[in-house]
């Protein structure tokens, strides 16, 4: 289970649909949330019935939906204030223009407005619309408005509209509204003000215009990092090698290929972080010359001359400041305590989280790790096999507790 799935779980979500063509995506939301745990129920306008039937997303959620301020069949109330109470969340997802309106000036013709009238729990919105209702600065009005309310706004993306227009409007894909929501539930504000700078990925050292040396890492544990630590409140920058991964919302994000670009970005960034997180699989030697040409096979042999790249975890240990905590990882295949214990006192670190290729679903590529965080203090805590999500955050919670222990 990723992060965004621990935090859903066993949420109730009150899903608001209203009437635009991007109601289709609303199923997709609704399955991935219930996946991921949560229990959803949906709300939808008059007008959204025209677009996506309430089958279908009553299906997907596993509840009735409601529509109506009583039931068709017994007269029974749907009750509003009930609803209201009951949501960890609320989420209108497409917002019109209509139902947007409404909610930014009070209106209250529908169950799903007296729901939102009601509703105790953080509102969160997607809007959906052509580019120029969007634009509109009735629109904008009002959705500043609701900014202003602490209601949470899901950007819409710019793109083809169902009008055939190109531009913004488009409701947000469901990933990216997930992602959202993640963001709005997590409560733990752990590493408020404090700015995280991650290196990540792997690094690329070109050999000719077509090859390059790198390594097997796919990124995935430093983005967990990235993701727990914007989650508990830090300003993440995140400077990353080539990798396949969406870039975490709200991340400060870098994409560099080399080591000593790598190096570059994180030297500009170090000196305000409070934390430094060094997970990048950095290449420690790159070609001496990078050929301008793509290299012919011509000898049965070729030998390339490699230099050595920048240490960045030493070379900002040696610049690092009182106050500052740095973290680094260290990959081994035999001895490993004994080289990550080294690895702390020539890297200037506070502490190294460790993994071996030996444990099998640990290092790279995988979607678990099997760590042990070792302290500059020499203090070693082991850790089972977990998600790598659950490892960013036990990693994570360690170094809360050395930034408790510094103060
Ligand atoms: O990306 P994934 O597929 O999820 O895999 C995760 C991982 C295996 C890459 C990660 O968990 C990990 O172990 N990262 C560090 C890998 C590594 O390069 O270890 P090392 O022992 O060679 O380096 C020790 C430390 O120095 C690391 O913090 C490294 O980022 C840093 N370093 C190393 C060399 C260098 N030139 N510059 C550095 O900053």
């Amino acid at each position: 289970m990723n992060k965004s799935m621990a935090l859903i779980k066993n949420k109730k979500i009150l899903l608001g649909v209203t009437g635009s063509i991007a109601a289709y995506k609303s199923a997709y939301l609704v399955r991935m949330l219930v996946k991921a745990g949560a229990e959803v129920k949906v709300l939808m306008t008059p007008s959204a019935e025209g677009f996506i039937t309430p089958l279908t997303l009553a299906t997907l959620s596993k509840n009735p939906v409601l529509s109506t301020f009583t039931k068709q069949e017994n007269g029974e109330w749907n009750n509003h204030v009930e609803l209201g109470l009951w949501a960890d969340l609320l989420l209108i997802a497409p917002l019109s223009a209509n139902t947007l309106a409404k909610c930014a000036h009070g209106f209250c013709d529908n169950l799903l407005m007296a729901t939102y009238l009601s509703a105790r729990c953080p509102v969160a919105f997607a809007p959906a619309m052509d580019l120029d209702m969007y634009a509109h600065p009735s629109t904008q009005e009002n959705l500043k408005k609701l900014k202003a309310f602490g209601h949470h706004i899901i950007e819409p993306g710019e793109g083809e509209l169902a009008s055939g227009l190109e531009g913004k409007g488009r409701m947000a894909e469901p990933e990216d509204i997930l992602e959202e929501i993640e963001i709005l539930l997590s409560n733990t504000q752990a590493l408020k003000q404090k700015k995280v700078l991650i290196t990540a990925g792997p690094t690329q050292e070109a050999i000719d215009p077509v090859r390059f040396i790198s390594n097997h890492s796919s990124g995935k544990m430093g983005y967990e990092l990235a993701r727990v630590c914007r989650n508990a409140g830090a300003e993440v920058h995140l400077v990353s090698g080539p990798v396949n991964l969406r870039v975490p919302k709200g991340v400060h994000f870098y994409g560099v290929h080399a080591a000593d670009e790598m190096y570059a970005k994180a030297q500009a960034i170090f000196s305000g972080a409070d934390v430094t997180i060094f997970v990048a699989a950095v290449a420690d030697y790159a070609p001496k010359s990078v050929s301008e040409t793509k290299i012919k096979k011509k000898d049965d042999e070729l030998s390339i001359t490699l230099r050595k790249n920048p240490d960045i975890a030493s070379a900002l240990g040696k610049v690092k400041k009182d106050g500052q905590i740095t973290v680094g990882f260290a990959l081994e295949t035999d001895n490993a305590e004994m080289h990550a214990r080294k690895k702390i006192e020539s890297k200037n670190l506070d502490m190294i989280v460790l993994n071996t290729l030996q444990d099998s679903g640990a290092g790279f590529r995988y979607d678990t790790n099997k760590v042990a965080i070792i302290s500059k203090v020499g203090e070693k805590v082991n850790f089972p096999l977990k998600a790598k999500s659950e490892v960013a955050e036990d990693i994570v919670n360690a170094i809360v507790k050395l930034m408790d222990q510094k103060v």
